[in-house]
């Protein structure tokens, strides 16, 4: 099949959607989504948004806040677009039904998360992520001129190489025309072309073996911006959450993806505590439970290495139990359903990969160096979150960038500015490989986990990152040549956009000489401002 529309967008989460129902204003619109349209990384998003409107809060705090957590390497321009266009974005949420928890006076109820100076937090309880999805899928299925197809998993975006076209320079221009797109259900490969593409396919927690991204974060959006030759930065800063909660299968390494306790629980206080009781964050930081996530992570990866334990625990039974249950009804549930009542047992929680920093570099106007091509939501590198992103402003990028790219593609269209090729070729299978050999394809994902986990994770060292990019190497020679030979199918998609993106981490991090926010290197404990106060910028050099 080969469809023709103004605007492809590849991803349906809080990124994708916002700027479906910008867009759609003005052109005709097609999303692909590789699962069902509500599975994304937004829908599982608990503690919230975060936003300036209290009274005892204004831009500066949060820009400052922002600024401190990124440590050194965000760009001021980014932040102070998404703070101080935020409240009008929230506004809109509202308007298209998005039911945020209020105070009983009617106003919103604000939370308070890791610093953050204020409590600035909007919320809808312990599931904001389910009901902004619910609200604007709701929104999107109102809107004739959007078309939305599940199942259908982007490969590849098209470009000049594609149509056997050389760039005679590195100056030259690269184009993206659209996609081809695996449907899943029809095992048929189709080509979708576009006068303009939106990347908004979210994270790539599933390249770590212990993550809280459910099972589509496997950074398919990085891995084909990459391939296409668009730059990528920051690949090195990984945040990781420092509360997911452990469960005994984790030791199997099993447990996939972990379940969030989120940072609004130690906002609202809880403490943690080792095995044995003993409070130990204020030894590391001031700001105690609430210091940033890689002070927190690292905090506890620490006492973890010190005390041979397996987690640490969060405490929250000397809170009101009706509070509890009132704040965190989807949390008390869950490990209600795991034998932990957390208003009397104390919570077993582990640092996991959570959120990707860096990504597919954009201007302000979510624009990549590839033209035509725009990239939103966690997929993108928007200068934003620098080093590290202060909790809750990654659904707030995602809805400021996705209406900026928005009001960028409607010149584009208005003033034709693309020129698609009519020489642009379907997709040819050249498949051999039978799916008996779908066993490669599992072993090999499981160990490219587990080498991100053990050698590229809270705590990296000269040593593991060489061992680390050695076996990436070999397993991304293996992995192409199964991509060559197999039958196109989801899971040896995956598998090559993982390796892909296993390798852009761990060489990022090996370009880093220094430790700054999320990336902490023993054999370099500090911060060398002189060199590394700037982003890691990457580009294929095969294109
Ligand atoms: P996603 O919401 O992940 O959407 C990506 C979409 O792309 C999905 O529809 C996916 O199926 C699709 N896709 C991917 N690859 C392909 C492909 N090859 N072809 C077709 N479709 C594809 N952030 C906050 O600001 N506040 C929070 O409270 C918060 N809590 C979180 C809690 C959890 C458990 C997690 C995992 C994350 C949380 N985050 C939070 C982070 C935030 O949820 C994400 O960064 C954000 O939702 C990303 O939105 P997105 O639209 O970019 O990507
Ligand atoms: C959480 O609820 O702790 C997640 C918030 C975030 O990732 O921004």
């Amino acid at each position: 099949m080969r469809v023709e529309t103004d605007v492809l967008i590849i991803g349906s989460g809080i990124a994708g959607l916002r700027f479906a129902i910008e867009v759609s204003k003005f052109a005709e619109v097609y999303i692909v989504t590789k699962k069902d349209k509500a599975e994304s990384n937004t829908n599982y998003a608990q503690g919230g948004i975060a936003s300036v409107f209290s009274s005892d809060d204004n831009f500066d705090l949060h820009i400052k806040d922002t600024l401190i957590a990124g440590d050194g390497l965000c760009n001021k321009e980014a932040v102070e677009l998404i703070v101080k266009e935020g409240p009008d974005e929230i506004q809109k949420l509202i308007e298209i039904g998005t039911q945020f928890s209020t105070t009983p006076n009617g106003k919103l109820d604000l939370a308070k998360e890791g610093g953050h100076s204020r409590s600035r937090i909007v919320h809808a309880k312990d599931l904001t992520g389910y009901e902004i999805e619910r609200a604007l899928l709701k929104k999107i299925s109102e809107i004739e001129n959007i078309h939305l197809l599940e199942n259908h998993f982007a490969i590849d975006l098209i470009t000049e190489h594609h149509i056997g076209k050389k760039r005679l320079s590195k100056e030259e221009k690269i184009h993206c025309w659209g996609a081809y797109v695996f449907d899943i259900q029809r095992e048929e490969v189709h080509t979708f072309i576009s006068k303009i593409t939106l990347l908004a396919t979210g994270g790539l927690g599933q390249a770590y073996l212990h993550t809280t991204n459910p099972p589509i974060a496997t950074g398919d959006g990085f891995a084909m911006a990459y391939r296409a030759g668009a730059i990528i930065g920051n690949m090195e800063f990984v945040q990781f959450h420092p509360t997911a909660l452990y469960e005994s299968d984790s030791e199997n390494r099993s447990t996939n993806p972990a379940f969030l306790i989120s940072e609004a629980v130690r906002g609202f206080g809880a403490k943690l505590r080792l095995k044995s009781g003993e409070e130990f964050m204020h030894k590391y930081d001031p700001r105690g439970e609430l210091a940033p996530r890689d002070i927190v992570a690292r905090a506890i990866d620490s006492e973890l290495k010190k005390s041979g334990d397996n987690y640490v625990y969060l405490d929250l039974t000397f809170k009101n139990p009706d509070e509890i249950k009132e704040k965190f009804p989807n949390i008390y549930r869950k490990c209600l359903e795991k034998n932990i009542d957390i208003t009397k047992d104390l919570i077993p929680v582990i640092p996991a990969a959570h959120y990707a920093c860096g990504g597919v570099v954009t201007d302000l106007n979510g624009k990549t160096s590839i033209e035509n091509l725009f990239a939103t939501g966690e997929v993108a590198m928007t200068g934003v979150h620098g080093a590290n992103r202060l909790a809750s402003n990654s659904l707030l990028e995602a809805l400021v960038f996705s209406k900026k790219a928005a009001i960028a593609c409607k010149q584009i269209i208005e003033n034709k500015l693309f020129n698609i090729p009519e020489s642009i070729p379907d997709w040819i299978d050249t498949s051999r490989l039978s799916s008996e050999e779908k066993i490669l394809i599992s072993q090999s994902r499981h160990e490219i986990r587990e080498i991100l986990w053990d050698y590229v994770g809270i705590v990296r060292s000269n040593e593991r990152l060489r061992r680390a990019l050695r076996r990436c190497q070999l397993i991304y020679e293996e992995v192409k040549y199964m991509y060559n030979e197999s039958r196109i199918s989801e899971e040896i998609l995956e598998l090559r956009n993982l390796i892909e993106v296993a390798y852009l981490i761990t060489y990022s991090a090996s370009l880093r000489k220094e430790s700054r926010g999320l990336h902490y290197n023993i054999d370099y404990p500090f911060k060398d401002d002189k060199n590394f106060l700037r982003p890691t910028l990457v580009q294929n050099p095969l294109v």
